[in-house]
């Protein structure tokens, strides 16, 4: 492990690249990025760093959505593979139908969507801002919601907000159940819950909070509590175990994994940066149309 190490660093200076990586990352690949975060962090990341190389090691759609951010750069995913079904749930013909069926309707779609919806959109959202984004729509009658029902169903609960939802689903969130949580607060009775939105509404009534991945490390950290159950994907523990010594984590899963973000290995990286694959861009006509609607959630937010 150690020589894979030295050669990706080796790499990465002769490149002049930066590492980026998502908080559902494997832990050698956490622990040789420059920068971890949740989805659109990375990008936003990744516009303001001097580096015209980024690896991103995380899903497709993170990358799209920093090649739609930094046009200028060059993007690579160690695997082209690395794919996420909430967001290939829904297709342009899909979003066409429901705007055609649902005229006078806005459209709002959480950032796992792929760049050629976001270009159908008229604002991104991101799991940490989606009730902001829909509480500002506020003068609109009509919201059409893509594709996660779950993050729906929670921005419109919090808003009070009837939202014309696509039923599309996260298959590692929706499979944590509420008596997962409740078997893991009999054993921890003095733990704090925090739960991606992802998640289905009766598992978030049960949680103390639902928050973005990133809005789960800065929770922990603010928060007094020495415990606290996690759900979410399992490597999010790791980087809050590491974050916070003094405090103890469980998974309210053990099932929850990602395989897709598990795709991305330090071997994978390395030839990544040995043969500057895979290089992730966006169309320059999709790209004009689909970096609106994320300026517009920016402007928000
Ligand atoms: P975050 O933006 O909270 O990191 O969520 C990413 C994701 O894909 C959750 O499944």
């Amino acid at each position: 492990m150690k020589k894979i190490i030295d050669e990706i660093l080796r790499l990465k200076k002769l490149r002049n690249a930066s590492i980026l990586a998502h908080n559902y990352q494997l832990p050698e690949v956490q622990d040789i990025a420059d920068f971890l975060g949740d989805s659109l962090e990375l990008s936003r990341i990744a516009a303001r760093l001097p580096s015209k190389i980024i690896v991103l090691c995380g899903v497709r759609f993170m990358a799209e959505t920093a090649s739609i951010l930094c046009p200028d750069k060059k993007i690579l995913i160690p695997d082209k593979n690395a794919g996420c079904p909430l967001a290939d749930s829904i297709t342009v013909k899909d979003l066409r139908l429901l705007q055609a069926k649902n005229p006078r309707a806005i459209s709002v779609g959480y950032v796992n969507t792929t760049a050629e919806i976001k270009a159908e959109l008229d604002y991104v959202c991101t799991s940490g801002n989606a009730i902001s984004v829909v509480k500002h729509l506020k003068n609109k009658k009509e919201i059409i919601f893509v594709p996660d029902r779950c993050l729906g169903d929670y921005a419109s609960k919090v808003t009070r907000r009837k939202l014309i939802s696509w039923q599309g689903s996260c298959p590692i969130h929706v499979d944590i159940m509420p008596g997962h949580i409740k078997r893991m607060k009999k054993l921890h009775p003095q733990a704090a819950v925090l739960v991606h939105p992802e998640c289905t509404s009766e598992v978030i009534a049960l949680a103390d909070a639902a928050v973005s991945t990133s809005g789960m490390c800065k929770l922990a950290n603010k928060m007094k509590n020495k415990e606290f159950i996690i759900g979410t994907e399992k490597e999010m523990l790791y980087r809050l175990r590491k974050d916070n010594p003094g405090k103890k984590f469980f998974a309210a899963s053990a099932r929850a994994i990602c395989d897709d973000m598990k795709k991305i290995t330090l071997k994978k990286l390395f030839f990544s940066l040995k043969d500057m694959q895979y290089e992730v861009k966006v169309a320059d006509d999709i790209r004009k149309k689909a970096i609106k609607p994320i300026k517009r959630m920016l402007s928000i937010t």
